[in-house]
């Protein structure tokens, strides 16, 4: 085997066990399961226990991982958190779980790119790895958003869920591997999305408390616009860097935050709905963990075999957006 691809030996997830309904939403706040349900696709989503960290899911998900890739903690180079819910500002989620997975030569550090981080920290993986730099990159994408939306405020509680999904990056077959990726952000329009206090900006105080501005504030509709514009946008420029066209790609994933959006990207990248994966009616949207998670459940229901070129395409917080194209390298589960 020549060993020149970069691509994934190793994947696992982790979904919390406790459901959220529409219909429990419809208890709390002004909606329905009706308006949730047409307006976004989404049905439940699932949220941890009062006491569980982003770090906790996302080393469940880390140890499921190397587990599936056969690989020892000790042989991580590098651990990669993308969360937009670290366990605080500071040290790092992913020192945490460097800690709990024992993985004693890895440096590590969290990247914070919104529901785009996963695909961003993919990239810098397979850099990492074809520079020569390192052999294996730990990627995860995790987050615990129902401890960061305001459960009163109808036009963002009932998007988010809980997750984590991690991905072991490794030497594969030339040819298979990440073949192209394309990342991209626009910082005029970060207003559109954002957590305002706790930062240098605006401390937390009483005042940022009472006003409520520990949670995620969003404008939908100029981000469902962004999302929309700019699928289409990465999908294109990502697949043709990797000298293909849309027809070959076999499988897409997008991110997971409303079925209306990834409807539009069906319809102008020409996708059929037997080659796209979507469980954001089960899990809502689950930030930087999304990807990662329909890409591990993707898998182990065989939907990808070997060979299958695959797109993922994420936007986010940022904003920010990212597509990478895969020729999946590993065997059917
Ligand atoms: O991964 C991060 C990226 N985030 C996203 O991708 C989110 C993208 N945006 C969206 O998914 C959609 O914009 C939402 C689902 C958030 C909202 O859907 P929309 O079709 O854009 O609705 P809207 O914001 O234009 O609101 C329409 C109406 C408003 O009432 P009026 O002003 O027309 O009387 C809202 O107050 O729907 C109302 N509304 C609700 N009604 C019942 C907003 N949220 C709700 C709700 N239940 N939960």
């Amino acid at each position: 085997m020549n060993n020149i691809g970069v691509g994934i030996s190793g994947i696992g997830s982790f979904i919390p066990e406790k459901v959220i309904t529409n219909e429990d939403l419809s208890k709390m706040v002004d909606t329905s399961n009706e308006w949730i349900v047409e307006r976004t696709g989404i049905r439940e989503r699932r949220i941890v226990q009062k006491d569980t960290t982003t770090s906790d899911i996302a080393t469940i998900a880390a140890k499921r991982a190397l587990e599936d890739g056969g690989i020892l903690p000790e042989e991580i180079d590098l651990i990669i958190v993308a969360t937009v819910t670290s366990d605080m500002a500071f040290p790092s989620t992913a020192c945490i779980v460097q800690k709990n997975i024992g993985a004693v030569k890895a440096a590590a550090f969290d990247i914070s790119a919104g529901c785009s981080g996963f695909v961003y920290g993919l990239n810098l993986a397979y850099s990492f790895i074809s520079a020569g730099i390192y052999r294996k990159v730990l990627v995860i994408g995790a987050e615990t958003l129902s401890k960061i939306v305001n459960w009163q405020d109808r036009s963002t509680c009932i998007l988010f869920g809980d997750g984590a999904g991690a991905c072991i990056l490794d030497a594969c077959e030339d040819g298979y591997g990440i073949l192209a990726t394309d990342l991209g952000s626009d910082g005029n329009g970060g207003h559109l999305l954002t957590l305002p206090a706790g930062g240098s900006k605006l401390p937390a105080s009483l005042e940022t408390v009472s006003q409520n501005l520990h949670t995620i504030k969003m404008d939908g509709r100029e981000v469902f616009k962004f999302a929309v514009r700019v699928i289409e946008k990465s999908a294109n420029i990502a697949v043709e860097k990797a000298g293909l066209i849309l027809e070959d790609v076999d499988f897409f994933i997008p991110h997971q935050a409303n079925l209306r959006i990834i409807q539009s990207a069906m319809k102008k990248l020409n996708l059929q709905s037997h080659k796209v994966y979507v469980n954001l009616d089960k899990y809502g949207n689950t930030s930087a963990a999304s990807i990662p998670v329909a890409l591990d459940e993707a898998y182990r229901r065989n939907l990808i075999k070997k060979g299958d070129v695959v797109l993922l395409v994420a936007f986010g917080a940022g904003l920010t957006w990212g597509s990478t194209v895969l020729r999946w390298n590993k065997q059917e589960v």
